[in-house]
């Protein structure tokens, strides 16, 4: 679409592991973006990497805002200064485990955050916007692999604030049809952009496969804990599908021109993912063959919660938004171990 020149994109949580790399490809696609971050999962080196990455004349079509999306007054500045075409909204807190002994702080950041964003971008007749949905709103799927018209359910707090802002947005769009939302359902996001530059950077123990089994490999971490040794899978570990965040990134770019050309667009969701199932097992043989490294494992109890195998169905975003996942397991590997080995500490400069 070239038309997207100069088309002015709000990115909520743009300094985050998906935000930054989905930034990266907007400003490559002729985007202007502005990022709201409050920082709270993320830095600003982040978004100065990002500057890095796509140049000096790139950059000059970024800016950032240090806000919160639970001060109405930090997106209202945002929205009084200039005009946005569409908003891609990542802000949000997504730790599984915290939300279930902190569900208040799930749900008024979550909730209230998207609530204030929904009023402002009304107020200001801006009514695109790509939201950041889950896999985890198919629970524990009876069924494999998740069609988009699958029940929905919530197994957690954090899961629950997915499944309520996917009711606000269809709720929304049902009284004023004149929106336009598109909810992508990312499956388990992973990798890095291929510079290794950019990449996630979780603060604390990991409590993502991913992140953890790259922490064991630069000494971080002594050992991966597998959780779930009997479940009924080809070698008894659990089964993700896995995508890449670089992937997942151009899925917003494809999603973006579903709403700017598709007034019939309503209020829509998508899986974001490869279609492809891996064990836990596979992973870490496929993260041991990248990185050379060897991953030491410590076969343990399944994590309370957790399904047997989950992967979707990606019909539905290929036929609609011609959207399909490039990367399998290696390069996801392969970038993941080059983020993590130049940047062993993440974005900190030292310990
Ligand atoms: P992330 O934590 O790296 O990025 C989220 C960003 O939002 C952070 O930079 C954080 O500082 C910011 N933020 C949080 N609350 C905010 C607020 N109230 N105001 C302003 N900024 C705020 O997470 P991510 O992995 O990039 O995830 C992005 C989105 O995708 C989230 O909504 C998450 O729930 C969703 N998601 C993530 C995954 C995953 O495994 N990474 C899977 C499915 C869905
Ligand atoms: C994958 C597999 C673990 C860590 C979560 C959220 C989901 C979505 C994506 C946001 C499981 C096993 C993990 C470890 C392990 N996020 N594992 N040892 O649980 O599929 O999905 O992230 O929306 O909502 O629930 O991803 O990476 O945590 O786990 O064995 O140290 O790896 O048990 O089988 P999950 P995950």
């Amino acid at each position: 679409m070239g038309s997207s020149v100069e088309q002015n994109i709000l990115v909520t949580g743009g300094a985050g592991f998906i935000g930054t790399h989905t930034v990266v490809q907007l400003l490559k696609e002729g985007f202007k973006v502005s990022i709201i971050d409050n920082l709270d999962n993320s830095v600003i080196e982040a978004v100065d990497r990002v500057r890095e990455l796509v140049g000096p004349d790139l950059s000059k079509k970024l800016e950032f805002t240090q806000g919160d999306l639970r001060n109405k007054g930090d997106i209202e500045k945002l929205f009084s200064k200039q005009r946005f075409d569409a908003v891609i909204h990542f802000a949000g807190l997504k730790a599984v485990g915290e939300s279930v002994g902190n569900p208040r702080r799930y749900f008024d950041n979550n909730l209230v955050g998207t609530i204030n964003l929904y009023e402002t971008m009304a107020k200001h007749n801006c009514k695109m916007m790509v939201f950041s949905s889950s896999a985890t709103v198919y629970g524990q799927p009876e069924k494999i692999p998740c069609m988009e018209d699958f029940e929905l359910k919530a197994m957690n707090p954090y899961g629950r604030t997915k499944l309520f802002l996917e009711e606000i947005a269809r709720d929304i769009q049902a009284a004023e049809p004149e929106w336009r939302i598109v909810l992508l359902r990312y499956f388990n996001p992973v990798g890095a952009h291929e510079s290794g530059r950019i990449g996630e950077d979780p603060k604390g123990i990991p409590n993502n496969l991913m992140p953890y089994i790259q922490q064991v490999a630069v000494g971080r971490l002594p050992e991966l804990n597998v959780y779930g040794h009997d479940y009924p899978t080809e070698d008894g570990s659990a089964v993700r599908d896995y995508i890449h965040v670089m992937d997942l990134a151009d899925g917003h770019i494809a999603a973006l021109r579903k709403l700017f050309d598709d007034p019939k667009i309503g209020c829509t969701a998508y899986n974001l993912g490869t279609g492809r199932g891996t064990s836990v097992l596979e992973m870490v043989a496929a993260f041991e063959k990248a990185s050379g490294k060897k991953i030491p494992i410590k076969l343990c109890p399944r994590r309370l919660g957790d399904a047997t195998a989950v992967y979707a169905s990606t019909e539905k975003a290929e036929k609609e938004l011609g959207w399909k996942a490039k990367y399998g397991v290696e390069e996801m590997c392969r970038d993941q171990w080059n983020w993590a080995n130049n940047n062993p500490w993440g974005y900190q400069k030292k310990l």
